[in-house]
């Protein structure tokens, strides 16, 4: 089995792992706790928020644990809109965000929030302009991710943070698919809220953070209620072991990410000539457009797309959204770039991460080469 799809979900680093098993084995303390057991836990607490908040140039202090980053985009959003009351609020995001920020507007729709979900450009871009055009007196909050899950673009959020601070509006961004993979420095980037997953960066599932901006303080109301832990935004026993290989996780991709993120690229780049060169009619989705790493999405004429996955058994590749294949409906995010129905669902996701290695490239683009000149063989209709 050759493992590309590392935007789905990354193998936990064993240097992470053995980080988080004294926390699992021998050192029970509750971190809240007030006695020697919990003063160690919440110190190993402490340092991993410190790790997470150095890999995005925050503050210890800005970094809220939650259970993954649909929580974390689930209280960014639901909390400043409840925050801020949401009647006749306004949010501004865009048709190719993930479900988890994309459901939790449509559920703030019921609650009377309007949303503007901006329409990407064929390679799948936002642009400033078109963001700026569509704030209106009430918009409260811009919600963008930093880079799309399914065909890596990367959206203009580093220009688009000053302007939205200029304009008093908040701005969350999802950068599941970026931290780890591009430089992040909220010290000089404006963002106010900014999604983050360990299980996207070697580290555990399950565990995830939000950063939320001290100065200015964006303020949220708690979606979950309970004990009043970290800063009364998100109650519930911290999971140590977790969040210590989250911490661990993060200092080690940032301290990988100068050679990890060329490297990838290169095999990436590598992946789509072989498979250019050797098939027509394939389309590389949002080339043309700056790209993070570690993904490349190709939609491919003249096959079916579930017949591609199947005789493509060897290879650990996506559709789309690990998240959404469950649907088998066609990428609504290749839909969004004017993909027809047919072609969307005949691409594929490759992605690739630390672990990718130059001869599993050349083997995966053989197996995908082949897989397609055999199925357009068997299809009538099919001529070059
Ligand atoms: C861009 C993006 N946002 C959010 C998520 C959800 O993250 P988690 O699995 O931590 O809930 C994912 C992963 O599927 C993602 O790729």
């Amino acid at each position: 089995m050759i493992y590309l799809d590392y935007a789905a979900t990354t193998p936990l680093d064993p240097r992470a792992l053995e980080a988080m098993l004294p926390w699992l084995r021998d050192h029970y303390g509750n971190p809240a706790s007030d006695h020697a057991l919990g003063r160690e836990a919440r110190a190993a607490v402490e340092q991993a928020r410190a790790q997470v908040a150095a890999l995005i140039g925050a503050r210890a202090d800005e970094i809220v644990w939650t259970s993954g980053a649909t929580e974390s985009n689930n209280l960014a959003i639901k909390g400043a809109l409840e925050f801020r009351a949401t009647r006749n609020a306004h949010i501004v995001t865009s048709r190719i965000e993930h479900k988890a920020v994309l459901d939790t507007c449509r559920h703030l729709e019921t609650q009377g929030v309007r949303v503007t979900y901006l329409r990407p450009d064929a390679e799948g871009r936002i642009g400033v302009e078109q963001v700026l055009q569509a704030l209106t007196p009430e918009t409260v909050l811009v919600s963008l991710m930093w880079v799309n899950n399914e065909i890596g673009v990367v959206n203009p959020v580093e220009t688009l943070a000053p302007l939205l601070r200029e304009r008093g509006i908040l701005f969350h961004v999802d950068a599941v698919q970026a931290a780890g993979k591009l430089a992040i420095d909220l010290e000089r980037t404006p963002i106010d809220l900014l999604s983050v997953s360990a299980h996207k960066l070697y580290g555990p599932k399950g565990v995830g953070a939000l950063f939320v901006r001290k100065r200015p303080r964006a303020r949220l109301a708690p979606q979950l209620h309970g004990g009043g832990h970290e800063q009364g935004m998100r109650s519930g026993t911290l999971a140590t072991h977790q969040v210590v290989g989250m911490g661990a996780a993060a200092e080690l991709a940032g301290a990988a990410m100068a050679e990890e993120a060329p490297r990838v690229v290169t095999l990436r780049d590598r992946l789509w000539q072989r498979l250019s060169k050797a098939l027509p009619a394939i389309h590389g989705n949002g080339l043309a457009a700056e790209r993070a790493p570690h993904i490349l999405n190709v939609s491919f004429e003249g096959v079916e797309g579930e017949s591609l996955r199947a005789l493509l058994g060897d290879l650990a590749i996506s559709s789309g959204a690990a998240c959404s294949s469950a649907t088998r409906e066609p990428s609504f995010v290749l839909r969004a770039l004017g993909r027809d129905d047919e072609l969307a669902g005949a691409s594929l996701r490759f992605s690739l991460g630390r672990g990718t290695t130059a001869e599993e490239i050349e083997q995966a683009a053989a197996q995908v080469i082949q897989v397609v000149h055999r199925l357009r063989e068997w299809s009538p209709g099919w001529r070059t």
